[in-house]
């Protein structure tokens, strides 16, 4: 993969919205996939519900976009792209809390981590509707980290293990590269993602 280059030129911010589309649609098939893989798993209705919303939201993401990569002249598809989030399933192809730990709460926690730094770049940048745009994936993905949450704790507790003990088992097995602070740990928190979880402090513990 070339190296990003800065977002004020045309384009870097083309490389940087295409590389977030890629993400997107990996995200639309990783919604469905842990929809179909895991449906023999003893799981209430309510679980498919959630990841039929998230896939649903992944795709709404990647249409928008989609649409301002068109503004800029560009598509999906124009340019190459990583097969990292495609790997991270097939890790993890065996086993659901393996997938929710590398998917919702490793992948995605990390966009959280990253995304309010790019959303400013990109203001900077002078771009404030590509930073619109981020700022509503944002906060549609701390509800895809909160859903992660719910699952992961509910799978846990279901089998009688501790869940921040089989999240750092997870990681450890199955997340290469491991962890990488620093944390938001206030959207973590807002998503209800326990900071003791991925050995951070949030304040209250
Ligand atoms: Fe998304
Ligand atoms: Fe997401």
């Amino acid at each position: 993969m070339p190296k990003r280059r800065a977002f004020g030129s045309h384009g870097g911010r083309v490389a940087l919205l295409h590389a977030l589309a890629h993400i997107e649609l990996n995200a639309i098939d990783l919604g469905w996939d842990i929809l179909a893989r895991f449906s023999g798993e003893a799981l209430p209705r309510e679980f498919f519900d959630d990841w039929v919303g998230v896939a649903a939201e992944e795709g709404v993401h990647f249409g928008l976009l989609a649409r301002r990569l068109a503004d800029f002249g560009a598509c999906y598809g124009d340019l190459p792209a990583h097969d990292g989030l495609w790997e991270a399933a097939s890790a993890t192809a065996g086993d659901v809390l393996g997938r929710l730990a590398v998917v919702p709460l490793a992948l995605e926690a990390r966009g959280l981590d990253v995304t309010p730094e790019m959303i400013g770049r990109l203001e900077r940048a002078g771009d404030p509707q590509s930073a619109d745009l981020l700022r509503r994936i944002y906060r549609d993905e701390i509800g895809h980290v909160a859903a992660g949450v719910r699952w992961f704790d509910y799978l846990c507790r279901a089998r009688g293990l501790l869940p921040e003990e089989v999240f750092q088992d997870r990681i450890r097995r199955c997340f290469r590269g491991g962890l990488k602070p620093p944390f938001n740990v206030a959207a973590r928190t807002a998503a209800g993602f326990p900071a003791r979880y991925y050995g951070a402090q949030d304040g209250t513990q």
